[in-house]
């Protein structure tokens, strides 16, 4: 009991160091629209950068012409320093965000291969697969509760965002933890099949859409092309 209460405390404490801006973005309360037009200024203005160089004799002697003809001021080494010195943690909350990618592909592959065992289970019972998916409920649900913490972390603590995207993520995130620990509950009982199985059809959905806003929010609006 002293543990989780002190691992509580800890979490609370550094959800208040997490004011800092989160590298990508996300920790701004920014719509969608507003977080791409953001993106095109910031290119926008390197290219801009760029073209004053070539027109500035002083400059071009420093510039550095690349494979597609864009013009670069510093060195591909300066240019690596910058963006290490640009990435620096600003919080130990910061850390635990970006932590959240690593962690969020877990829950996604455990409950999806928890769903695919107990469809072989309901066909197949003598594949006697039982443990096999308490074993993936379980592993998902706990992967599930520590991927959604970290993404309050990445995301800031708020209860709603501009950008739709975010916020559809961070609910559909949330309420993937109730639903992923009640199918672990389920899983644990051998009179609660249909349960696990409603459960488990809810998760396989939800996972899916979740991974999807994921998506979205790292590789940009339609990012799998289908609009
Ligand atoms: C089970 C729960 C969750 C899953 C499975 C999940 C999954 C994902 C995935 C797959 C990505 C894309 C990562 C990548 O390709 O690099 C992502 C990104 C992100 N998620 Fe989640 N997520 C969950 C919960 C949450 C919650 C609850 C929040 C916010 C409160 C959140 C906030 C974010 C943010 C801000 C990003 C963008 C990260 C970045 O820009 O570095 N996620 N999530």
């Amino acid at each position: 009991m002293k543990a989780i209460l002190t691992m509580l405390a800890t979490f609370l404490a550094l959800a208040t160091v997490t004011t800092a801006q989160a590298h990508e973005g996300h920790k701004d309360d920014m719509s969608d629209a507003e977080m791409v037009q953001m993106e095109m200024h910031e290119a926008d203005a390197m290219h801009e950068e760029a073209a004053d160089t070539m027109h500035d004799p002083e400059s071009m002697a420093q510039a550095h012409p690349t494979a597609s003809g864009v013009v670069e001021r510093q060195t591909p080494e300066q240019a690596l320093e910058a963006a290490i010195a640009e990435n620096r943690l600003t919080s130990a909350g910061d850390f635990l965000g970006r932590l959240h990618p690593i962690a969020a592909h877990f829950p996604v592959a455990l409950l999806l291969m928890a769903t695919l065992a107990e469809i072989l289970l309901a066909l197949r019972p003598a594949l006697g697969l039982e443990t096999t998916v308490r074993f993936l409920v379980a592993g998902g649900a706990i992967g599930a509760l520590v991927a959604a913490l970290l993404g309050w972390f990445a995301a800031g603590w708020r209860l709603s965002d501009k950008s739709q995207t975010l916020e559809l993520h961070r609910w559909n995130g949330s309420a993937i933890v109730g639903v992923a620990i009640l199918a672990a509950w389920f899983a644990f009982r051998t009179d609660r099949r249909s349960g696990l199985r409603v459960t488990l059809a809810i998760l396989a959905v939800a996972l899916v859409i979740q991974g999807y806003l994921g998506g979205e929010m790292v590789f940009g609006p339609n990012h799998l092309g289908l609009e």
